[in-house]
């Protein structure tokens, strides 16, 4: 059976539908107000537990406080399926949180306090290494420290383990790190963040420039995700646009998060790369017509129906 193993954050999200997001300086009213476990890590963790059902292990390496938010996420994880035995909880911080903000249009806002994500410390990577054993992908973000992300993408590496990092939220990351990168998916902000380019809206025209730019730093492959156009996958052999699924977002959350999930799925059962993108479009497509980020994601059984009745992926 493959093995998923999922290092990263493990948030409570307090999201509030809001018909527009403030900006900076104002106050807005917003409808209602929910918790739902979130986090990037987690998520990818959940979504994948959720979508490869019986047919892969997954197992979720961080960190959270001992406080109440920290068995709830701990207990949605584990209902998911998801081997939480690498969870542990540190004195030294409160479990990690989020604040969203989510409007009409599926689009939200997000500041974390990452508390208990950042005990996830360099130092403790060689601790990963039996959790790590036998995994086909090891799925990484940047919400845990960046030293400890660098050194376990290595471990990763040398287990045998392919890696996929989003590199979400976005910032700068070093050629050296992006070498321990298998596949890369950035999403339009975060390619530009990571080649020094100003953020502007990715044209289709642009993409495979972009791709291969990021390529030349490091990683052997990189999925854009260019939302409602798609995304497009450059390898040294293979250059391919796979279209977005529409659907009507209701919220955005934890889309990318849904994607990453369900492409080391697909390709953890050696399906193609065109019929990996494909599921993990519609995983995603999914997910953004549902509130909130695990309680958004969807079961295997969902996307396979999604697949067979819709008419399929479309460019943007
Ligand atoms: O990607 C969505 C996630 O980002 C949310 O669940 C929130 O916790 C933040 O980590």
């Amino acid at each position: 059976m493959t093995t998923i193993v999922v290092v990263g954050s493990l948030n409570m999200d307090f999201v509030v539908a809001v018909d527009r997001l403030p900006v900076p300086g104002e106050t807005v009213l917003g409808r209602n107000f929910q918790m739902i476990p979130g986090g990037k890590g987690a998520n990818q963790a959940c979504a994948a537990a959720k979508l490869a059902g019986n047919k892969a292990q997954v197992r979720m390496v961080g960190r959270v406080g001992y406080d109440v938010f920290a068995d709830h996420l701990k207990a949605s994880l584990s209902a998911a399926g998801v081997d939480v035995s690498a969870v542990h909880a540190t004195k030294s911080h409160a479990t990690g949180v989020a604040l969203i903000g989510v409007e009409s249009s599926g689009q939200n806002s997000i500041v974390v306090a990452s508390g208990a994500n950042h005990a996830l410390t360099a130092s403790e990577t060689e601790s990963m290494r039996p959790v790590f054993h036998g995994a086909r992908f090891v799925l990484f973000q940047l919400e845990s420290p960046m030293d400890t992300v660098a050194a376990a993408l290595k471990l990763a590496r040398q287990e045998g383990a392919r890696t996929i990092l989003d590199p979400a939220p976005a910032q700068p990351l070093s050629s050296e790190m992006l070498a321990n990168v298998d596949i890369l998916t950035p999403n339009e902000s975060e390619a530009a963040v990571l080649l020094g380019l100003p953020v502007a809206r990715v044209t289709a025209s642009d993409a495979p420039a972009l791709a291969r730019a990021l390529r030349q730093r490091g990683p052997a492959a990189v999925v854009l995700k260019l939302g409602g156009q798609g995304c497009f996958y450059s390898d040294d052999e293979t250059e391919m646009w796979s279209g977005a699924c529409p659907v009507v977002p209701l919220d955005t959350t934890a889309a990318g998060d849904t994607f990453n999930a369900a492409l080391a799925v697909a390709l953890g059962e050696v399906r193609a790369i065109a019929d990996a993108l494909r599921f993990a479009n519609a995983a995603a497509a999914i997910s953004v017509t549902r509130m909130g980020a695990q309680a958004s994601a969807p079961s295997r059984a969902e996307v396979d129906e999604f697949l067979s009745q819709s008419i399929g992926p479309q460019l943007g």
